[in-house]
């Protein structure tokens, strides 16, 4: 979604800030632009499309040490230059970048358009300047204090003041900035992605807060006005991005990563001798997690799906009730929360609003909610303050992957540990354990020969419709198979609980109708293949991701594709690998833009 961008220094601002823009373009977006002070000329350039059209639009030769920078995933208004950021006042001589929804921008907007401002966007953001502006006297931290407190909704913001050439100023309430500390320039960025190849000394701005920035540094506030000292923080050096190294997408790389972020995931915390895990974020002690009757996962999209998967672990192996919900419903239906329920937000970018608006709604009714998150002091993060940190590394890729098997690990662990604390014995532990340290070479092996995978790819893009199914722990992996396929290849498909395909979807079946069916030597397998016969029986051409050996499941496929042999709590954590290279290699086959598949962003900040 939206990325902001923002420098003061010695360094020509320009590049900086085209640099910073193209560091942000992962998480989608549809047009850019930028604002930079030369003297006190103010100079815009806005440009709808990648952040290489504006590039080749602004000149060369463009001077300034000051500037801030956008790109824009539209929401209100369609994808144009004028509504593209930054957007001025009417005098043009003060510009706003800004990253959110300002929900009372309709009647700001009419009381403006009264007092005679004329406005030359469609957007929400554009309202902000020109309240600026009415309450500008030269002073303006004061102007944008007072314009954001008759803002309602969320915000990032980043304004310029022609006059000022030598600060800029920024707030954040719902929309995560960060500031970047360097030696006589400072930054400030959406995400720490924009300004870590500068710096890795910063600061997280809270909700409510303001900043006065300097190349020398930083004053924080409130928006009442008390000034106070903020936290300064060091960013993990897992946040220096690489580039694609021989991958032709980031896609295929993290998907390629898979062993090496398992493997992260659980450093440090697997206690061979007891047959346990410890998750020292969650500062839980065994007491503490006797006194637990149900887990309740809220998470969206892949992350969801992770949930799934962690939910149905902890009932089987903790014998702890547990459930994971779509947050976006969640926070809305007035939930009952439990004291003795344990909440866990399951967030790759830790910048969900939907996540993050299930976590308020916990909060509010006096629930701990912990987080389990792959980026480092990010909202959800922040707001949860306990949890587990999932060490994917970034994930640069629209289409989440990696960050899947690290949060499945994750939630892995932690059902081990909250069943040791209950009837799991030492010795079944070492088992799960034995078996869960076993899964990166067995991700690397299966990955070094995938099996037929292009055949399939080419079936399923040329298929009208195409069905997942699964049951038991793989039927949340076909609903991330199928997430998978739509996002990314924009292929027809749906995911169905295997037994429940009857019901409805078998409808649908014709002659050739392709069907991914995982079907693992599990305590639901002859289920699963019964239900195998019914599709043939209608003419379905299936695909079968079965357990290596598995001579039986193999059979059952019209194709077959092998996955090694583990315990069925971790069959995800394999199962899901040919489901997220067949999307990769269907979409590459459609020629599709595999790392920013359209109308997707990779953090969505907005609800
Ligand atoms: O950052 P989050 O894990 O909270 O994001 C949740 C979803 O938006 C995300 O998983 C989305 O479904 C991805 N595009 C999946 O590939």
């Amino acid at each position: 979604m939206c990325g902001i961008i923002a420098y003061i220094g010695s360094r020509r601002v320009t590049p900086v800030l085209l640099n910073g823009l193209r560091h942000l373009e992962y998480r989608g977006y549809d047009s850019a632009g930028i604002a930079v002070l030369d003297g006190e000329q103010l100079q815009l350039y806005r440009e709808v499309g990648p952040v290489a059209g504006l590039d080749r639009a602004v000149p060369k030769d463009l001077g300034g040490n000051v500037g801030i920078a956008h790109t824009r995933w539209a929401t209100h208004g369609g994808v144009t230059r004028a509504n593209a950021h930054p957007h001025l006042d009417s005098t043009g001589r003060i510009a706003v970048v800004h990253n959110g929804i300002i929900e009372n921008a309709t009647e700001l907007r009419a009381r403006l358009e009264r007092e005679g401002v004329e406005f030359r966007s469609e957007t929400d953001t554009e309202v902000i300047p020109h309240l600026i502006r009415t309450f500008y006297d030269g002073r303006p931290l004061e102007a944008l204090r007072d314009a954001l407190r008759l803002v309602s909704g969320t915000y990032g913001v980043a304004v310029l003041f022609a006059d000022h050439p030598d600060q800029f100023f920024v707030a954040r309430n719902g929309s995560p900035l960060v500031i970047g500390l360097g030696e006589g320039e400072t930054l400030v960025g959406s995400d720490p992605q924009a300004i870590v190849s500068f710096t890795r000394r910063v600061i997280f701005l809270n909700d409510g807060e303001v900043a006065n920035i300097t190349r020398e540094g930083v004053v924080t506030s409130l928006l009442d006005g008390a000034i106070f000292a903020p936290a300064v923080e060091q960013l993990d050096e897992d946040w220096i991005v690489e580039d694609k190294g021989d991958f032709e997408h980031f896609m295929l790389k993290e998907i390629f990563e898979q062993s090496q972020s398992i493997h992260r995931c659980m450093r440090g915390r697997l206690v061979a001798s007891e047959g346990n895990a410890k998750l020292g974020g969650l500062d839980l002690s065994p007491r503490d997690l006797l006194y637990y009757k149900r887990v309740e996962i809220l998470a969206c999209g892949t992350s969801y799906h992770a949930g799934l998967v962690g939910a149905m672990a902890i009932e089987r192996l903790a014998h702890v009730p547990a459930a994971a919900h779509v947050a976006s419903e969640f926070r809305y239906r007035n939930p009952v929360i439990g004291p003795d329920s344990l909440y866990f937000a399951v967030s790759q970018s830790g910048e969900t609003a939907d996540t993050l608006g299930a976590v308020s709604e916990v909060q509010v009714k006096g629930g701990e909610v912990f987080g389990i998150v792959n980026v480092v002091g990010s909202s959800i993060a922040r707001t949860c303050g306990r949890g587990t940190y999932v060490h994917s590394g970034p994930e640069l890729a629209v289409a989440s992957t990696k960050a899947f098997t690290s949060q499945v690990s994750a939630l892995l662990l932690f059902s081990l540990l909250m069943a040791r604390t209950r009837h799991l014995s030492p010795h079944d532990g070492k088992a799960f354990l034995d078996a869960l340290l076993r899964i990166p070479r067995q991700v690397e092996s299966y990955l070094q020969d995938p099996g037929p995978l292009d055949e399939v790819a080419s079936i399923v893009s040329r298929a009208r419709y195409t069905l997942f199914l699964g049951r038991g722990f793989n039927y949340p992996v076909s609903l991330e198979g199928a997430l998978k396929l739509k996002e990314v290849a924009y292929l027809p498909c749906e995911a169905y609980p295997a037994g429940e395909m009857k019901h409805g979807p078998i409808a649908m079946m014709e002659e050739g109708t392709p069907v991914v069916v995982i079907v693992q030597d599990d305590s639901v397998k002859d289920k699963t293949i019964s239900n195998v016969r019914e599709c043939q029986a209608r003419g379905a051409r299936i695909i079968a991701i079965h357990t290596q050996g598995d001579h039986e499941a193999a059979a059952c496929g019209d194709i077959s594709i092998a996955v090694p042999r583990t315990l069925e709590y971790l069959t995800p954590l394999l199962t899901v690998l040919p489901l997220q290279l067949l999307t990769y290699k269907a979409g590459v086959l459609l020629g599709r833009d595999i790392d920013r598949p359209r109308n997707l962003a990779k953090s969505v900040t907005v609800e």
